[in-house]
């Protein structure tokens, strides 16, 4: 498990996130696919399943959460915060384009609806900014785990493209989910709300293995050990919101 509480990022305003995405925005990934192996049948079936998951997941337009962001920024006085959002969403849409790069060179189809992924936006518009954040940092914890896996699984499969991507994929959500936590930090953060974000993501954790437990466990992660990886990064945003 990485230590977030380490890192440089805990210390950042919204100003300094800003100047970091803008950063990142200008060295983005190359996948480089000359490497790649062929994979047999039982390959794909074991990871194919969850990355079209998450390369549904990581696209967004964004709308619904700009709105949002429009109206804490001005709430709170934080004017840089709409432009963070834009950087951020931008950033999670070349998630989604690496993974769909990665689909179409082993010809794998795109999904334009994934059930648990609907279900998912339907709890993120409910409460405003609150469930917006909320909902995502949750997904990026569990992504965060995920990505661990594929990474490991990538590593197994001789596939340097399915390791680099899930590389930059640790390297970004790792930065998003400090900054989620920063923005929780201006919002209320009382024990209620600790218990909600634990019960999403209990619910989130079971529902993920339930759909992608193989990938996982072929990555090195026992249900147990996945679980208690999520809710050692949850423990460290809820320590970071108390900041
Ligand atoms: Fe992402
Ligand atoms: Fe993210």
């Amino acid at each position: 498990m990485y230590n977030l509480l380490t890192t440089k990022y805990v210390k950042y305003s919204y100003s300094e996130w800003l100047n970091e995405l803008k950063q990142n925005d200008k060295c983005r990934l190359k996948i480089d696919f000359s490497e790649e192996p062929v994979l047999n049948l039982s390959e794909r079936k074991l990871i194919f399943p969850s990355i079209t998951a998450f390369q549904r997941g990581e696209h967004s337009d964004g709308i619904h959460l700009l709105h949002e962001a429009e109206k804490f920024a001005e709430r709170y006085q934080e004017p840089d915060y709409l432009e963070v959002m834009k950087y951020f969403i931008r950033e999670e849409n070349f998630h989604s384009s690496y993974l769909a790069r990665y689909m179409h060179f082993y010809r794998e189809p795109l999904k334009k609806e994934i059930e648990l992924d609907r279900i998912f936006r339907e709890i993120r518009k409910s409460m405003g900014i609150f469930s917006e954040i909320s909902v995502l940092v949750t997904a990026e914890i569990i992504a965060l785990t995920y990505y661990t896996a594929l990474g490991n699984v990538g590593e197994k499969l001789n596939s340097p493209a399915l390791s680099a991507i899930c590389q930059q994929m640790l390297h970004d959500e790792l930065r998003h989910i400090i900054l989620q936590s920063y923005t929780l930090g201006h919002l209320r953060h009382d024990k209620k709300v600790a218990l909600f974000r634990k019960f999403l993501m209990e619910n989130t954790t079971i529902a993920v293995w339930a759909a992608y437990g193989n990938v996982i466990q072929e990555g090195g992660f026992s249900y147990f050990a996945f679980r208690d990886e999520n809710f050692g990064y949850l423990e460290q945003s809820l320590h970071l919101v108390q900041k």
